[in-house]
């Protein structure tokens, strides 16, 4: 007996369905979506040499001074955390982003080299590219250069006119659990999977005593009693000046071996150390630490799902002549009256 063909209809909508949501979560999962506004090919006919000019000057510039890979990881994260990827952190301000204390681990030096990559940019090609889209750049090729993965990212974004001190406050804190750390990505959409891998660019770089003395005074029985022997004497206080390597065993490469530390109880942060500990990321740690192609993988999404946080794109913000500045300081609103603002802006 022939199926109805009502029937026959509905079996092969759902087979369609399922079909094409298998194709969307397979390709969701290869390349995670692109905002509106941005595209892989934003500068393609613009400024086609931008992708190398930035490549080879960071190149030349890590071999003089390679903790600068680190530097610009943060940069890019701490940018991207507050107010969108906008290079509002780049801003001087009266307190700027850079003054609040979980930025002071910023260097200026850091900053000089991306406007000096903005320089060289602008040089050839016009005002046409972003501080915030160097800054992403600039930590993709940190990646990179440190013996991470290649990978493209969208570019579009526009520089912000304005900063916000006060939302420096909602980055992550090395002193919380991993429940805590896990609501603040979420608060920017990014999921258990996004945090374990983008957490692991703790593979480079340096931490001061006060971000993990907590761990040391009293003694956290979390931690691997060989390391706080010897963090106990890069620390004889909590406000002592010297920093520790945040991956005790390759601190200047780009790999899986941070993963490895914790299963071994050798992370620095409670932040870290506890990613190993909660039921809802250890297999994920472990699965980083036994396939760094897994790590690779998963990290270069995340670091795309990061760098599309709040962007400005089209006609919003202002491509910045300078990073460190707008363009144009606006008049001051409140001593005008609305009449007169409006003759000055139109
Ligand atoms: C739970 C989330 C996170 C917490 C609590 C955290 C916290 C910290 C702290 C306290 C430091 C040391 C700062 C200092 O002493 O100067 C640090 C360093 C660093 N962080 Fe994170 N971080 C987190 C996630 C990330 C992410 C997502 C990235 C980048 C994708 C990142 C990249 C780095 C790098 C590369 C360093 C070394 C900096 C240097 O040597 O200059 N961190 N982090
Ligand atoms: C910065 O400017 C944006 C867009 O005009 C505005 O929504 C935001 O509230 C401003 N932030 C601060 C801290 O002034
Ligand atoms: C995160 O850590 C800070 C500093 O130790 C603490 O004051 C705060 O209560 C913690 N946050 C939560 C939600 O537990
Ligand atoms: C580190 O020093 C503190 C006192 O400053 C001491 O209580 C602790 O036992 C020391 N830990 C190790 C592992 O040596």
């Amino acid at each position: 007996m022939a199926t109805p063909p009502n029937s026959f209809c509905s079996l092969f909508f759902i087979y369609s369905i399922l079909l094409s949501s298998f194709f969307l979560a397979y390709e969701a999962q290869a390349y995670p979506p692109v905002v509106n506004g941005l595209s892989y090919s934003f500068y393609s006919q613009t400024c086609p040499k931008l992708e190398s000019i930035v490549r080879n000057h960071l190149e030349k510039e890590f071999t003089q001074a390679s903790w600068q890979a680190a530097a610009l990881l943060v940069v890019f994260f701490h940018d991207c955390f507050v107010q969108g990827c906008d290079g509002s952190l780049l801003l001087d301000g009266n307190p700027g982003e850079r003054d609040h204390p979980l930025n002071r681990g910023i260097s200026l030096k850091v900053l000089r080299t991306i406007d000096d990559l903005r320089n060289v940019v602008h040089n050839e090609c016009g005002r046409i590219v972003s501080c915030a889209d160097i800054t992403v750049l600039a930590a993709r090729d940190a990646v990179y250069l440190s013996g991470g993965p290649n990978f493209a990212v969208p570019l579009g974004r526009r520089d912000s006119l304005n900063f916000s001190f006060e939302e420096v406050n909602n980055l992550p804190l090395p002193y919380n659990i991993t429940s805590v750390t896990l609501q603040t990505f979420a608060s920017k959409n990014l999921d258990v999977t996004n945090v374990v891998a983008l957490v692991g660019a703790h593979t480079l770089g340096r931490a001061h005593c006060h971000t993990f003395y907590n761990r040391l005074s009293p003694l956290d029985p979390n931690m691997d009693k060989t390391l706080a022997k010897i963090l106990n004497t890069t620390c004889p206080s909590t406000y002592s000046r010297n920093t520790a390597n945040l991956d005790i065993r390759t601190p200047k490469v780009f790999d899986n071996k941070y993963y490895i530390n914790l299963m071994n109880r050798q992370g620095l942060f409670t932040s870290d150390q506890d990613l190993f500990t909660d039921k809802r990321t250890k297999g994920l740690v472990e699965a980083f630490a036994h396939d760094q192609t897994l790590f690779f993988e998963k990290f270069v999404d995340g670091f795309i799902r990061m760098s599309q946080l709040d962007v400005l794109t089209g006609n919003q913000g202002e491509i910045r002549a300078k990073c460190n500045v707008i363009n144009n300081k606006r008049p001051i609103v409140t001593s005008i009256n609305v009449d007169e603002m409006v003759q000055l802006i139109y």
